[in-house]
Formats: C-alpha cells, sequence, structure tokens
C-alpha cells in the first residue's frame, strides 16, 4: 500500500488516510451560521474520500471575522447546522476538524469578490483589535491595540468556541495562527510592538498562542488531536523566521500539541514569496525534523506522486491540499487509482470505480 493511504493515528482518532482538505474561507455564511453551500461544501470532499476535512477559518468572535460573511462558533445557535455537517463527514468515514480563527487587525474586509477592502464602521464594518496600533496596509484603519482584558476576553472566546466544536461533532481543532491573523500578529516583532508580558521577548510574544492552546487542551481533554497552523517565515528580511518557528514547535509540542501544520507569509506587505510546485514543504520537513513532531505539508500539492514522495521522504505526516481540492473534490479517490490502492468507495459511486 502506498503511504498516501496508510492510516495516521493520532491520541484517539484514526485518519483513513493522509490526505487533508485545508481550510477554505467560502465568506458564505450570514450572522456566522453555516447553510447548505457549507454542506454540499465539504461533504462533497469527504465523499471524494480525503481522510480529514477542515472547515474554513472559523470565528471565535463576531469582531474576529475576516468578513461579515465568515463562518462563525460564538454563539450556542451555530452548532446545531454545524452538527449536520459533522455527522455527514463521519458517516463517509473521514474525520470533521474545525479551524478556530480571529482575524485580528485584518477583520472586518469585504469579501474577496467583493473587493477586499475595508470596510469602514461608517458602512457596517468594526474597529478591529490586535497587539498594537499598527494597520496591515497604510490605507486601512488603524486596529485598536488590545487591552489585558481584550485578550483574556480573546482566550475565553477560543475556550468557548472549542467547547461548542466539540458539541457539534468535531474530532480535530486546529487554531489558526498563521496568514497574519491575530495570533500571527503577536507572534511576529513586525506587527507586535507591545511592552507588556505579550509583546517584546519571543517568549512574550508567543505568550498569548500558550495560553490559547491551554485552555484548548484543557477543554478538549486528551483523547482528540490538537493542531496548530503558523506562518513558518514571514517572508521578510527582519521578522519571524524559521528557527523561530522550530523553536516555537518544541514548544507546542510540550504542551501537547499533536502538530503543525506548515503555511507561511500573510503578515506582511513588504512579503516577498517565491512559490512553486511544494513550496512550504522544506518548512514542514525542518520542523518535523527539529522538533520531532507531526507537521503537516500544505501549498502547491497537486499530484499523488508529489504527495506520495513527501511521506516517503518524511518531510510530512499528513499532505494537506486546498486549491486542487476545489478543482478535483474526488483527489483522493483519483490518487488511489493512480497508486494501485484499491479503497473502499462511497457504495453510490462503485459502479464508477
Ligand atoms: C479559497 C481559499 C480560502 C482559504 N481560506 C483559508 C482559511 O480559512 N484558513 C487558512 O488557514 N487558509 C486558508 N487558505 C489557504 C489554504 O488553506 C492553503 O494554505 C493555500 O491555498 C495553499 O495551498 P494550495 O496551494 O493547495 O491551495 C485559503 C485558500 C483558498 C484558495
Amino acid at each position: 500500500m502506498s503511504r498516501l493511504f496508510q492510516p495516521l493515528s493520532i491520541r484517539n482518532i484514526t485518519f483513513k488516510n493522509r490526505i487533508a482538505v485545508s481550510p477554505m474561507c467560502q465568506y458564505s455564511s450570514t450572522d456566522g451560521f453555516a447553510n447548505d453551500w457549507h454542506l454540499v461544501h465539504l461533504g462533497s470532499r469527504a465523499v471524494g474520500g480525503a481522510g480529514l476535512i477542515l472547515t474554513e477559518a472559523t470565528a471565535v468572535s463576531a469582531e474576529g471575522r475576516i468578513s461579515p460573511n465568515d463562518l462563525g462558533i460564538w454563539k450556542d445557535e451555530h452548532i446545531e447546522f454545524l452538527q449536520r455537517i459533522t455527522h455527514f463527514i463521519s458517516a463517509q468515514g473521514s474525520v470533521p476538524a474545525i479551524q478556530l480563527a480571529h482575524a485580528g487587525r485584518k477583520a472586518s474586509h469585504h469579501r474577496p469578490w467583493e473587493g477586499n477592502r475595508a470596510i469602514p464602521e461608517s458602512e457596517g464594518g468594526w474597529k478591529t483589535l490586535a497587539p498594537s496600533s499598527i494597520p496591515y496596509a497604510n490605507e486601512e484603519p488603524a486596529p485598536k491595540e488590545m487591552t489585558i482584558a481584550d485578550i483574556r476576553r480573546c482566550i475565553q472566546d477560543f475556550a468557548a468556541a472549542t467547547k461548542r466544536s466539540i458539541d457539534a461533532g468535531f474530532k480535530v481543532i486546529e487554531i489558526h495562527a498563521a496568514h497574519g491573523y491575530l495570533i500571527n500578529q503577536f507572534l511576529s516583532p513586525l506587527s507586535n510592538h507591545r511592552t507588556d508580558e505579550y509583546g517584546g521577548s519571543f517568549e512574550n510574544r508567543i505568550r498569548l498562542l500558550t495560553e490559547i492552546v491551554n485552555v484548548v487542551r484543557k477543554t478538549i481533554g486528551y483523547n482528540l488531536p490538537l493542531f496548530v497552523r503558523i506562518s513558518a517565515v514571514e517572508w521578510t528580511d527582519d521578522g519571524w523566521k524559521l528557527e523561530d518557528s522550530v523553536k516555537l514547535a518544541n514548544i507546542l509540542k510540550e504542551l501537547s500539541v499533536d502538530l503543525i501544520d506548515c503555511s507561511s507569509g500573510g503578515n506582511s506587505r513588504e512579503q516577498k514569496i517565491t512559490a512553486g510546485p511544494m513550496y512550504q514543504t522544506p518548512f514542514a520537513a525542518e520542523i518535523k525534523k527539529q522538533a520531532g513532531i507531526l507537521t503537516g505539508a500544505v501549498g502547491m500539492i497537486t499530484t499523488s506522486s508529489e504527495a506520495e514522495d513527501i511521506l516517503e521522504q518524511q518531510k510530512a505526516d499528513l499532505v494537506i491540499m486546498a486549491r486542487e481540492m476545489l478543482r478535483e473534490p474526488y483527489f483522493a479517490l483519483k490518487a488511489a487509482k493512480e497508486l494501485d490502492d484499491n479503497i473502499k468507495w462511497p457504495e453510490q459511486y462503485e459502479r464508477a470505480k
């Protein structure tokens, strides 16, 4: 059997293969509620055979949404429809996971197909929060520097969102600490100019993340996997480096994080990214090697042979795919054929196998 189709067990949960659907914002919610779009979008990728299906960035508070149309889990009423989705994903033999997020200074924006611009408060937007009052882009309104009370509330929002996620049937929690959103803003010296215990030294800048990790782990107990997505590098001359990610991964491992989902960038307008096939996989490989923790590789992985090579060369433990999954929701079924693995298809589709 190929490595791609070998199951992966973390704590009490087993993924039937190493293929994960990466979180992808759909900007299709009203007031944070999941709806038929999310059921079909996530459900069809479960029908397509991926072992793990991650929801899009799901806001832990209304103010933490990138756009007014983000998926959310800040109130109990959100749970019911999410339950329907996790139930469907589980019934296909896939594992439902949720990415919990707060957008920080990148909140209150129009969705991409409506221009991506900041929405001013005068047009129904809201005041954004950040470690320091530094906007992501000069032309955008400056965020409010979070007080200690704001930080405590944010940590509690992650805890409450985690509890709701478990009630909704999710089996894996991923904390979104990448792409220049709130937690990433705290990690980076470019966006965090605080002088209190949440800014300055490396230990202070990672404090928000470690405190969130602690409340999330406490909430889920020790039977379910906990992932953290990071931006392994900022792609700038100064700022967060791969060495910082390795150091962070070592600390997160001690705090019982199970897997680092290795993405990059998104926090600086000055970033210069060199993208290409599997361009972020070296980050997953380095973190896996240096920190001895499971990693997920993501970023322009589009073929079964690339995915198999990543695992074979022990660069990562999970292959996480986004855009290829939009083009080909049945990627896993196709990949099994290409790699000569005889996997179970949905009975309804067997005549096409
Ligand atoms: C439509 C779309 C929405 C995305 N939304 C999220 C998100 O909610 N959370 C996240 O961590 N990454 C998000 N990403 C980034 C992807 O998860 C992934 O890291 C990135 O697209 C690189 O993988 P790929 O080359 O396989 O597409 C999004 C990407 C796309 C294309």
